[in-house]
């Protein structure tokens, strides 16, 4: 059913979210302070729908139809008519918390108020809100028209209806929704987080260098990007800035611990591509470094970080966070992981990554690698 559907930020993701909901037939309000913002936003669209249409996915009338059914605002008043107005803007919860106030005076009282956040809890976002039972967090990936995932996010204020209908509609839309539960990082940004810090630990071990660590990921793991790369392509500011908000959000638990070689590479300003340089060298000139393919190597590597993020799974599945499907189909969905990685952990065998935990636990005796309970009972059953 045709909605009018407000998006508040032109940025990256915000931009993004107008031209998926204007693509599934909605009237959708754009609206960013910044007026050029709302310029390059529209410019985007208009490159990002010639494509399609030279690729023939869409039709000249169809691209037309798209972008007239997005209005570029200033003011947030024009959210007046608004179903649903989903906020993209700067992460930061006081500045959110003043934008939700003035958002709930506009508009009507069966609006749904929607937070696009990956780091903030929706709990908090919602507590200014005179009636809180509307906010709910739906959380799209990078790119948001590309991403099938959306994982939506019911805070403790949030009421059934308001679930309802922001599932139904996000999965009219064409998304893969996944429900969870309002904790740190939700499924993805939990969930992956070793597939960085425990690269990063090998490699602060020495025990290989970035080039052989990615290689053993994509060659035996069938990643599509290694650890280092992958981090070099978010930037090394951004994925730090997540691993340490999960760090503390979590109360410092150590399996969330940040690395210092990441830190002094995002203190150089080696933020990856968009520097120039970050793990790798991305100048013209630059000599990639050729991994060390020892087969032995490469392997304990890749069983290590995945065991790890297979124990992470469970933990988010333990602690209710999501369903098994749930946790796979987020992994699959929103970070294109070859498998989902409780399915994974089926096809090599829970025992066994319960004994490779096991033994990285009895080694560095660090709480970091403990084996999650779950895990633990699932192998007593089998
Ligand atoms: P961005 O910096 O690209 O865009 C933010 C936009 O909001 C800017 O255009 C800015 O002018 C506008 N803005 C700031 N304050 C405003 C206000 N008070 N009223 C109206 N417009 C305002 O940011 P990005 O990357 O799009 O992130 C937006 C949100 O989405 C954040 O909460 C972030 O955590 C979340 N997110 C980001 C992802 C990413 O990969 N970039 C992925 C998923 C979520």
């Amino acid at each position: 059913m045709k909605q009018t559907i407000g998006v508040l930020g032109a940025g990256t993701m915000g931009a993004g979210i107008a031209q998926v909901a204007a693509q599934s037939g909605h009237a959708v309000v754009l609206v960013d302070l910044n007026k050029e913002q709302l310029d390059k936003a529209k410019s985007n669209l208009a490159k990002t729908l010639s494509k399609l249409v030279e690729k023939g996915k869409i039709t000249d009338a169809q691209k037309n139809e798209i972008e007239s059914s997005i209005q570029y605002a200033s003011d947030i008043n024009d959210f007046a008519p608004c179903n649903l107005i989903i906020e993209a803007i700067v992460e930061d919860l006081a500045i959110k918390h003043k934008v939700f106030e003035s958002l709930e005076k506009v508009v009507s009282e069966n609006c749904i108020l929607a937070s696009n956040t990956s780091s903030l809890s929706i709990a908090s976002i919602g507590s200014v809100l005179k009636n809180a039972k509307r906010v709910i967090g739906i959380h799209f990936f990078n790119p948001a028209p590309l991403m099938p995932l959306v994982e939506v996010i019911p805070a403790v204020q949030t009421s059934s209806q308001t679930l309802n209908s922001s599932v139904e509609l996000i999965k009219s839309w064409g998304k893969t929704v996944v429900v969870c539960k309002d904790t740190p990082g939700f499924i993805v940004n939990r969930v992956a987080r070793p597939f960085y810090g425990e690269a990063l630990r090998i490699y602060e071990e020495g025990i290989a260098d970035f080039a052989t660590i990615d290689w053993a990921m994509t060659h035996f793991g069938g990643f599509k990007m290694g650890p280092f790369t992958l981090m070099d392509y978010i930037g090394n500011d951004v994925n730090y800035a997540v691993t340490e908000s999960v760090f503390q959000a979590f109360y410092y638990d150590p399996r969330f611990k940040p690395s210092f070689t990441q830190k002094r590479h995002k203190e150089a300003g080696f933020y990856g591509r968009k520097s120039g340089r970050g793990y790798y060298d991305y100048s013209e000139v630059a000599i990639l470094p050729t991994p060390t393919k020892n087969e032995e190597l490469g392997k304990q590597i890749f069983n290590r970080i995945l065991a790890m993020l297979i124990n992470e799974a469970y933990d988010a599945v333990f602690m209710k966070v999501a369903s098994e499907e749930g946790v796979d189909l987020a992994m699959t969905k929103g970070v294109n992981y070859p498998k989902g990685l409780i399915a994974w952990s089926k096809e090599i065998g829970q025992k066994n990554v319960l004994t490779q935990l096991e033994q990285l636990f009895a080694f560095y005796g660090e709480d970091r690698y403990r084996p999650n309970a779950l895990l633990r009972k699932v192998c007593e059953t089998i």
